[in-house]
């Protein structure tokens, strides 16, 4: 696939971005509800690029999964999914702009903690389309603390496909509790529109998409990275994203 991209172009835009925005309150909203969108981090020369290269991975590699999974109390995951393994041999764009220093950066600003490379692989990335009736990516949170959400394509929030999230939560695997949780706080509600990206705290964040009303089309780019504590892990351990992706 064409491959165009510019690091120093990147860091140009973000900084103007920074500039832009109010850094310091989305960092505020980060820390306080997990979730920040970042609508217009990268330039929309590039956001329509990794557009084009994710539609075309899902034409040529996707997988449909439908399970549900015990570790997060049996939610479902009803979705098709382009894994990291295919997207890093498939792909020259995405693991560049993964790997772009000037967008781990403000993220790290954001995040007020340092962002790391993901230690491993299989989670750097995924791509994920909902399509059919009940569609979603049931409650769960992420092995890593970081992530960024790029809405390739979402319907409107009367067809679902919202996120909704319960932050300052934690996943224990052997009991994650997960309608204990939902019973005891309150559960936010966002609507994400096509060309948005967000930024969430995946691994105290508890998170789900509302299942899809009616056939409809969801495709999301998921870009995972870790915390300083997070890269010290055990890279033997088979994670929840390399088990559904
Ligand atoms: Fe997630």
């Amino acid at each position: 696939m064409s491959f165009n991209f510019d690091e120093a172009a990147l860091a140009n835009h973000i900084k103007e971005y920074g500039e832009e925005q109010d850094i310091l309150r989305k960092s505020q909203q980060f820390r306080r509800e997990g979730y920040v969108k970042l609508r217009g981090l990268v330039p929309d020369s590039l956001f329509a690029q990794v557009t084009e290269e994710v539609k075309s991975l899902l034409d040529t590699n996707s997988r449909r999964i439908d399970i549900e999974l015990k570790e997060t109390g049996n939610s479902p995951r009803k979705m098709h999914t382009v894994s990291a393994d295919v997207i890093a041999r498939e792909s020259e764009l995405i693991p560049a702009v993964y790997n772009s220093p000037s967008l781990r950066n403000v993220l790290g600003q954001i995040a007020q903690a340092d962002v790391h490379i993901c230690p491993w692989d299989g989670e750097k990335f995924v791509i994920i389309r909902q399509d059919q009736p009940g569609d979603t990516h049931g409650w769960h949170w992420g092995d890593f603390s970081f992530t960024v959400i790029w809405i390739i394509e979402a319907p409107s929030p009367e067809v679902g496909g919202m996120l909704q999230c319960v932050p300052h939560t934690n996943w224990d695997k052997q009991n994650p509790r997960v309608h204990e949780y939902l019973q005891e706080h309150p559960i936010r509600t966002y609507a994400n529109a096509t060309g948005d990206l967000y930024f969430l705290r995946s691994d105290t964040t508890l998170h789900r998409t509302i299942p899809l009303k009616s056939a409809a089309t969801r495709i999301i780019l998921n870009t995972c990275w870790a915390s300083e504590s997070d890269t010290k892990k055990d890279a033997t351990h088979e994670t929840m994203h390399a088990m559904f992706a």
